[in-house]
């Protein structure tokens, strides 16, 4: 068990780490690309190391002694593999799991996916679906109605199908394994999606010189185009690991500071506008447009009142619920979080962790089932006499740190177990956390 000390006053500019989204993607499109691509500001951390060994396994040559500096040696589509089989492994990463399966079922060998523990009990038949309607033969372990990792890919030339795909779910890493796995098919693949979700892979697909259109929730793709490196790319900091010091700001005595080069792609910062419908104090300055915006956000101590927030405004801050659920804590009022059943089926079960944490430290916290629509809506009730509590990570990084917040911000002397799945997506949160 770690205490959690009280954190008030934060003052002054801080850096945090690179995005985990869009280092993934660099990575992986890099390694199919035409051309040597140098990636600044990557990140390093589990999940990315598990993207990098991967594309290490399929024989790409990665030169990473300039630390978060990397360069990659493109080899095109189809990587340089004579054996029938490759072995790799995801480890606890989804993104590389979900995406990777897209690029490889369009390869003349065989796959053999493997996964650690949690993401052994994450469901894979949502990629499964589209994938093989593009023509991809894929098993794994069939539980419950559902398939999970080890994943079995079968080689497939010479080429996959395009699809046309209403998505039951709004899902990036689904929508980007349907698109990489579209770099072997021919003819004109169409997504839609219930609501945007984050759109880093049509981006970074336009970065490497490749024609995709994208309109609302509408996505059409060209199968078949190369892609051709950029040379360069900046990665800017993760939205989602700022959102814990922007609450954490927010909900602390006294603070003011700025957050530098943090990504504001507004299909992964949609908790930005609804922490301002909840009166926090927050200005984005010095914006810079490149292929992923990013700016300097600049937060200070704000007396917080409940909002509502729509199923739809879900997508774009899936990452952001826990941590939006600590908030709505410290403010006035009740805040309803409606459409949140896909945090179900993350790292761990998210919206059970959140209850379990929460209501250890005295926040009333449940769901409701919407008569309706069936979905699912969280409600947190704002807390004036917060309660020492024992927290548990659940395993996931998220849960940890979203705990460690509310337990710094409440100043109640609480604790925490298994913090090292922070590494996941933030190797360096808990050393910043004491810091302050
Ligand atoms: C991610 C997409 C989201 C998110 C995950 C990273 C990505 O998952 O929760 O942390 O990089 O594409 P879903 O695609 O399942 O919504």
């Amino acid at each position: 068990m770690m205490t959690i000390k009280k954190i008030n006053k934060i003052k002054g500019t801080f850096s945090l780490p690179s995005d985990k989204s869009i280092s993934h993607r660099a990575l992986m499109l890099s390694s199919i690309a035409g051309g040597k691509t140098s990636i600044d500001n990557f990140l390093h951390c589990d999940d990315t190391a598990a993207t990098l060994n991967c594309l290490l396994k399929l024989g790409i040559a990665v030169n990473t002694s300039g630390g978060s500096s990397l360069i990659i040696e493109g080899k095109g589509l189809r990587f340089k593999i004579t054996k029938p089989e490759v072995r790799l492994n995801a480890g606890e990463s989804g993104t590389t799991m979900r995406i990777l399966s897209g690029l490889l079922c369009g390869q003349s060998f065989n796959t053999h996916f493997q996964a650690s523990e949690g993401l052994s009990r994450r469901p894979m038949q949502r990629i499964i679906t589209p994938l093989t309607r593009m023509g991809a033969v894929i098993s794994g372990t069939e539980a419950s109605g559902n398939v999970y990792p080890p994943l079995y890919i079968r080689g497939h030339q010479p080429l996959l199908r395009p699809i046309d795909y209403v998505m039951p779910v709004a899902s990036a890493q689904v929508k980007s394994a349907i698109l990489f796995a579209s770099l072997y098919a021919q003819g004109m693949t169409t997504i839609k999606e219930p609501s945007p979700s984050r759109d880093h892979t049509e981006r970074m697909f336009t970065l490497f010189g490749m024609n995709i259109s994208a309109h609302k929730s509408l996505i059409s793709f060209e199968c078949g185009q190369r892609p051709v490196s950029p040379e360069k790319i900046f990665i800017p900091a993760d939205f989602s690991s700022a959102a814990f010091f922007i609450v954490l700001g927010l909900i602390t005595e006294d603070s003011q500071f700025t957050l530098k080069n943090i990504n504001i792609n507004p299909t992964r910062s949609a908790l930005l506008q609804v922490l301002k419908r909840m009166g926090a104090d927050i200005r984005i300055i010095n914006e810079n447009k490149a292929y992923e915006p990013y700016a300097d956000i600049v937060v200070k101590s704000s007396a917080l009142r409940a909002t509502e927030i729509t199923s739809e405004e879900v997508p774009a801050m899936i990452d952001e619920v826990q941590i939006l659920s600590v908030a709505a804590a410290f403010a006035k009022g009740n805040t309803a979080i409606s459409g949140v059943e896909e945090l179900r089926v993350k790292e761990t079960d998210r919206i059970e962790a959140t209850i379990k944490n929460l209501s250890a430290a005295g926040v009333t916290i449940y769901t409701e089932k919407e008569t309706l629509t069936g979905k699912e809506k969280l409600i947190i009730q704002g807390c004036s006499k917060f309660r020492k509590a024992a927290f548990s990570s659940f395993n996931d990084h998220r849960t940890a740190m979203s705990a460690i917040i509310q337990g710094a911000a409440s100043g109640k002397e609480c604790a925490i177990d298994n913090c090292e799945c922070i590494n996941k997506s933030f190797p360096q949160f808990l050393q910043m956390i004491d810091s302050l």
